[in-house]
């Protein structure tokens, strides 16, 4: 397809997706606000439209908790559709929303937001989003960084946005299912089952959700109490790159406290992401904090060091080492799974297949930290990707063919904002 009608196409899709101040990522499939889901999609509205992109964020943030936290999924309205549902949830908020929250990529967005327009006519957006973003930022580091040391634990793996890779699977294994009880799921209605997470996932995704429940959704004792608690190498560099983004709006709006505060945080973490370093398998993998033990497993997030921010001669070497294998067995990068992993699948959805917005994180990371040719391959891939297989959720990486659902707003808007065109990565 022709550059000009992918772009038609990409506009097409988030405004059919568009509910009035929020995008649904797909209508059937996912009918609801999702967060890190609107944040991506609020940069492709910037090319449209950027009040309408700054609006996407303002919705989300409508869903925060007096906490700071700051839930992954709002439900503006019900919909049969999904399971499970607001009722299931049961968190009591108004909007309903969900308990667990997802990546913080919204500081990154409106980071980008605030540099692609007049900043005296955005000055307001940015001065009543800025608190709420920076209290949800610290909501993970009061409640999701135990050893204080700037990392980022999750405690459902929907939180990681990498529903079923396998770095969940053994800290998984101590989910109690026995208890979970009759249920329907509604994602295989829509999508062949082959594609989507097992049914044993998704007892513990609903054990998981009963857990949070049963505490009354109090996110402190759940912080402490879960039995599904992982540092997530995808949220920590993405929690990472977002202080750094956020500190660069601070200092815009003359914030110096708030500065001060992220700057010993981005320094903190600097530190404390060696943890996640696994020497013997040369990259960094999540680890299980009750356990200790690491994946051992190379992901597409264990490429997102370079989009945080984090430089070390000999370890960057290694994961371009990994990165230059990997580009040997299939023909489209950036897998979400390594496809030497026995549990590789180039289908199922987060242990195999390519995501556009890991790949634009990883891409312009790499690029950004100098690595030119890999972060322009990984934008070229995904153009081909989207040019010849639509905008779908996700992609083969050894065919190309889309997978998942089709029309994908999150796709959709990493065409616009990222994959398309010929000028190199900003
Ligand atoms: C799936 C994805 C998650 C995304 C959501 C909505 O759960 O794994 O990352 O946010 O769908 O698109």
């Amino acid at each position: 397809m022709k550059q000009d009608r992918l772009d038609e196409r990409a506009r097409e899709i988030l405004i059919r997706n568009d509910r009035g101040g929020y995008t649904v990522p797909n209508g059937r499939v996912y009918p609801f606000q999702w967060n890190w889901d609107s944040a991506f999609v609020s940069l492709g509205f910037a090319t449209l439209d950027l009040d309408r992109a700054w609006r996407e964020i303002e919705t989300l943030f409508a869903g925060q908790w007096q906490e700071g936290f700051l839930p992954h999924i709002i439900f503006w309205h019900d919909d049969a559709g999904y399971f499970p549902g607001p009722a299931i949830w049961a968190t009591g908020r108004n909007p309903p929303t969900s308990g667990i929250t997802q990546p913080p990529f919204a500081a990154s967005a409106v980071h980008a937001l605030w540099k692609a327009g007049d900043p005296q006519r955005y000055r307001t957006n940015l001065e009543k989003l800025f608190p709420k973003i920076l209290a949800w930022h610290r909501w993970f580091a009061q409640i999701r960084d135990p050893s204080g040391e700037g990392l980022a634990v999750i405690v459902h793996p929907w939180e990681s946005g990498r529903d079923n890779s396998p770095e969940w699977d053994a800290p998984a294994q101590k989910i109690d299912t026995s208890a979970v009880g009759p249920y329907e799921r509604r994602d295989t209605h829509h999508l062949d089952a082959s594609m989507r997470p097992t049914q044993l996932d998704y007892d513990r995704y609903y054990a998981l959700v009963q857990f949070g429940r049963s505490l009354g959704w109090n996110q402190r004792r759940i912080g402490q109490e879960n039995p599904f608690r992982v540092v997530d190498v995808g949220t920590t560099m993405i929690l990472q790159r977002a202080n750094r983004d956020l500190l660069q709006l601070a200092e815009a709006l003359g914030e110096t406290g708030a500065a001060n505060e992220l700057r010993q945080r981005i320094a903190k973490a600097e530190r404390g992401i060696s943890w996640l370093w696994n020497e013997q398998v040369g990259a960094y993998c999540s680890r299980d904090v009750i356990t200790g033990e690491s994946s051992a497993t190379v992901t597409s997030a264990s490429f997102l060091s370079f989009y945080a921010g984090i430089r070390d001669e000999a370890r960057d070497r290694r994961l371009l080492q990994h990165l230059e294998r990997i580009a040997g067995r299939v023909k489209y990068l950036l897998p979400s799974l390594d496809p030497d992993d026995p549990g590789f699948d180039p289908v199922r959805y987060w242990r195999g297949p390519v995501w556009a917005v890991v790949n634009f994180l990883v891409g312009s990371g790499l690029s950004a930290a100098g690595h030119h040719s890999w972060g322009e391959r990984i934008r070229g891939d995904t153009r081909e990707l989207i040019g010849q297989g639509g905008m779908y959720e996700y992609f083969c990486p050894v065919t190309g063919r889309g997978v998942g659902g089709d029309d994908f707003s999150w796709t959709a808007a990493m065409w616009l904002h990222w994959a398309r065109g010929d000028s190199p990565t900003p």
